[in-house]
């Protein structure tokens, strides 16, 4: 089933996100229509306070479905280090049809646990650390545009405004 994703201006993306601690069949149910929406939307990631839920659970596909081996899930995810810097266009779900640059960690590993509780350890490099540290903001109410300049930030706010006050957002 795919799941209305919030737009920016929903309390939902602004929340502190509390850890998973059941991993039964609702949170299956729950991933998995978590991972179509994201295919569908079309997304490499996608947080669980994007579909409307505060919990700290995020899915990430930077193959966009095309290769299995590259979907991951995870549930209270924490980073153990970063290293390094990168600068890239980056864009969020939640704020459709915006792209800016944002500076993320170059590596990082990331342990949280799978959809059974497991623990997991992922080390993460290029696109992939900087769609978890996307995502992990998401689970501490922090969007992208959080990380720009006040007056690149206000300008967004604004356009967004005119698009809501039109019926287009
Ligand atoms: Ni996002």
């Amino acid at each position: 089933m795919i799941l209305p994703i919030l737009k920016y201006g929903k309390p939902e993306l602004k929340r502190l996100s509390l850890p998973v601690d059941h991993f039964d069949g609702e949170l299956e149910k729950l991933v998995k229509n978590m991972i179509e929406t994201m295919y569908s939307a079309p997304g490499i990631g996608l947080a669980a306070p994007q579909v409307g839920l505060n919990i700290r659970l995020a899915t990430v596909d930077l193959s966009v479905g095309e290769d299995s081996s590259k979907l991951i899930t995870i549930c209270n995810p924490e980073i153990v280090s970063t290293e390094g810097e990168q600068k890239s266009e980056e864009g969020c779900l939640s704020i459709p049809d915006f792209t800016d640059t944002v500076i993320r960690p170059k590596k990082m590993i990331v342990r949280g646990q799978d959809i059974h509780g497991e623990e997991v350890v992922i080390e993460a490099e290029g696109l992939l650390a900087r769609c978890f540290s996307h995502e992990i903001d998401h689970l501490n109410g922090i969007l992208y545009i959080d990380h720009l300049s006040t007056i690149k930030k206000s300008l967004i706010r604004s356009k967004i405004k005119k698009l809501a006050k039109s019926g287009n957002w």
